[in-house]
């Protein structure tokens, strides 16, 4: 039974990957998983240089779900090369960077500080909704997206994912755009954006009024737009948007996603990505399948 999946040649020993955000760079998250059993992991938003993020409150919880407002912090590219990639490189998975800017010039310097690092892909994050510049703002316009990605595409030195918002009209659209500017593969869905007010104090919950809402509830729009996309482009789709478990995540791949990723369910179940993993496993034996490709896009 082979469970490896190949992303522009990169090969991951399962389909499972961890969501950008919900990870960070995987120390938190090592002595409850074991990192060794997941086809990737996709460390936090790294950005050319240290960003603070967004003030608290900046996490709330919604039915079927959470809000986050985090706004990128994270310590910079430097340190990331520095202590990060060391301590990732000790387990036996792919590292793919999601990677973040306030502006095209930023994404660029980013990508340019990236090069030469042991890291095996690229996320460009286009999606996030929490930073009043970059995130959302490149990729909720074909044309933007289209030169940002071409920009980031021509210095970056390996594959480039670009992970896209549901936060659209139409992802097809932005979906093309990204795929003609360079993009080598594609990832969806970023948060939908989100609000939450508490009655008694009058008060938006998030500091920033408005956040990402991410987990169970969004499956279904994650989903069709997964299915919507990969009929769209020729490269290969991530999936993700409300993974909890195997079966969710069969869903993914039957609508055509190549890999999925787990994101808000790590915080429930810090286990939930290897088990996932395990279950895709167990059904492939159950089902007789050889090969995911025998199921990937099977929904016409
Ligand atoms: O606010 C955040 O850090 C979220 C990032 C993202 O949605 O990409």
């Amino acid at each position: 039974m082979n469970t490896k999946v190949n992303i522009c040649s990169v090969e991951l020993k399962n389909p499972v990957m961890t969501a950008s955000g919900t990870f960070g760079s995987g120390r938190e998250f090592s002595e409850f998983t074991d990192l060794n059993k997941l086809g990737a992991v996709v460390v936090k938003g790294v950005a050319a240089k240290p960003w603070q993020g967004n003030p608290p409150p900046r996490i709330a919880e919604v039915y079927g779900g959470m809000l986050n407002s985090v706004g990128l912090q994270n310590p910079g590219a430097d340190y990331f090369i520095k202590n990060d990639i060391p301590f990732l490189r000790q387990f036996d998975t792919k590292i793919v960077v999601n990677i973040c800017g306030h502006s095209e010039q930023e994404y660029i310097d980013v990508t340019e500080k990236l090069r030469g690092a042991d890291v095996d892909l690229l996320e460009l994050n286009i999606s996030c909704p929490n930073v009043s510049e970059g995130g959302m703002s490149f990729g909720t316009d074909p044309k933007v997206a289209e030169k940002v990605v071409k920009a980031v595409k021509k210095r970056a030195d390996k594959p480039l994912i670009v992970k896209l918002s549901p936060n659209v009209t139409d992802i097809t659209e932005i979906a093309r755009a990204a795929v003609s500017g360079g993009a080598d593969a594609l990832s969806l869905i970023n948060t939908l954006t989100g609000m939450k007010i508490d009655v008694k104090r009058r008060k938006s919950v998030l500091y920033r009024k408005i956040g990402g809402m991410s987990g169970p509830a969004v499956k279904p729009v994650a989903l069709a737009m997964v299915y919507k996309v990969c009929k769209a482009v020729d490269v290969p789709v991530i999936g993700m948007g409300g993974i909890s478990n195997a079966e969710d995540a069969l869903e993914f791949i039957m609508a055509g996603a190549t890999a999925v990723s787990i994101g808000t369910a790590n915080f429930t179940d810090p286990g939930a990505a290897e088990k996932v993993a395990e279950g895709i496993k167990k059904y492939m034996s159950h089902e007789g399948i050889n090969d995911l490709s025998e199921i990937r896009g099977i929904i016409d």
